[in-house]
C-alpha cells in the first residue's frame, strides 16, 4: 500500500509576544511530515515547543510563519478534525463521566441510542463502568485522564494529538493504558502525535520518535523504531531496543545540556 502524508509542517515558527521584551520563540522552522496511519512520539527537553506545536496543529494557536497542512488543507482556526488531549487533564467539570465522553458524538448530532452505545463502550474501554456519574471533581487523576482517553475515541478525530496523557500515572496503571492504546491504533489506525519525555514509553508506543532541538524548537532528528509488533515490556530487554534508547537518550540530552547552558544561573550573569 502507498503511504500517504496525512499532516505536513513547512518551516513553522511560532513566537509569543513577538516584538515585547517578552518575547519567546517557540518553534523555528520547524519542518515534519506524517503518515497517514503512522503514530509518532514527539520527545524533547521541557520548553522545547511540543505543546505549541500540538497547538498549532489543533489550531488553537497559528503561526507566526510557515504553514501546517491537513491532508492537504491549511489549518486555519480549531481544527475539528483534530482531536487533542491536553497536558493538564481538561474534563467538562459540571458534566459527568458519561457526560464528558458523550459529547463529541453529541456535538456530532448523533441520534441518542447511538451516543450512549458510543460512550459505553469507551468508558468500558478505559476500565470505568460504573463511575457513568460520577463528576471529575469525585475521580483520582488516574482516572481522569482514562475519561479524556475515552473522551476522544468517542469524539473520533481524524488525528489524535495527545500531550503527555499517561504522565500524571502510576507505573502500573501507566502500563495497562500503554497497552491498551496499542491495541487502539493497532484497530483503527489513527494517525496519532503522542507527546512524551518518556523513552521508555516512546519506544513501545510509536512507529517513529521526533527528538525537538532545545528552544526554539525544531526536528533535530527523526528514529525509524523498528522494534516489532505486538510490543511488550519484555523488549526492554533485547540489544535493539537497548541501541535505541541510547541512541534516542544520547540527542535528548545533547538539547537538555545545550539549553541548561545557554541559560543564564542568575538574573543578570551570561
Ligand atoms: N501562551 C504563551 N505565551 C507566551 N509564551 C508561551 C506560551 N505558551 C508557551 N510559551 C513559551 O513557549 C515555550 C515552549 O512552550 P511549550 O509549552 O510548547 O513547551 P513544551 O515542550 O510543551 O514543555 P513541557 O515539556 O514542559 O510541557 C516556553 O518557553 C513557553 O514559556
Ligand atoms: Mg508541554
Amino acid at each position: 500500500m502507498a503511504v500517504s502524508t496525512i499532516i505536513v509542517a513547512d518551516r513553522v515558527t511560532k513566537i509569543f509576544a513577538e516584538g515585547r521584551r517578552d518575547e519567546v520563540a517557540a518553534l523555528q522552522d520547524l519542518s515534519l511530515e506524517v503518515n497517514e496511519g503512522e503514530f509518532i512520539c514527539l520527545v524533547g527537553g521541557s520548553g522545547c515547543g511540543k505543546t505549541t506545536f500540538l497547538n498549532l496543529v489543533a489550531g488553537f494557536l497559528s503561526p507566526t510563519d510557515g504553514v501546517i497542512y491537513l491532508r492537504g488543507r491549511r489549518i486555519a482556526g480549531i481544527e475539528p478534525r483534530a482531536g487533542m488531549i491536553f497536558q493538564s487533564y481538561a474534563l467538562l467539570p459540571w458534566k459527568t463521566v458519561f457526560g464528558n465522553v458523550e459529547f463529541g458524538p453529541k456535538m456530532k448530532r448523533l441520534p441518542k441510542a447511538e451516543r450512549r452505545a458510543i460512550a459505553e463502550r469507551f468508558i468500558r474501554m478505559v476500565g470505568l463502568t460504573g463511575f457513568e456519574h460520577f463528576y471529575p471533581g469525585q475521580l483520582s487523576g488516574g482516572m481522569q485522564q482514562r475519561v479524556t482517553l475515552a473522551r476522544l475515541l468517542a469524539a473520533d478525530p481524524e488525528v489524535f494529538l495527545m500531550d503527555e496523557p499517561f504522565a500524571a500515572l502510576d507505573a502500573m496503571t501507566r502500563q495497562v493504558m500503554q497497552e491498551e492504546l496499542i491495541r487502539i491504533h493497532e484497530q483503527s489506525r489513527k494517525t496519532t502525535i503522542f507527546v512524551t519525555h518518556n523513552i521508555d514509553e516512546a519506544l513501545i508506543l510509536a512507529d517513529r520518535i521526533i527528538v525537538m532541538s532545545a528552544r526554539p524548537g525544531r526536528v533535530k532528528t527523526s528514529i525509524q523504531n523498528d522494534l516489532p509488533r505486538p510490543r511488550h515490556v519484555d523488549m526492554q530487554l533485547s540489544p535493539r531496543y537497548l541501541e535505541l534508547k541510547t541512541q534516542i537518550w544520547g540527542h535528548v540530552e545533547e538539547e537538555v545540556r545545550r539549553h541548561i547552558e545557554a541559560t543564564p544561573r542568575d538574573p543578570g550573569e551570561r
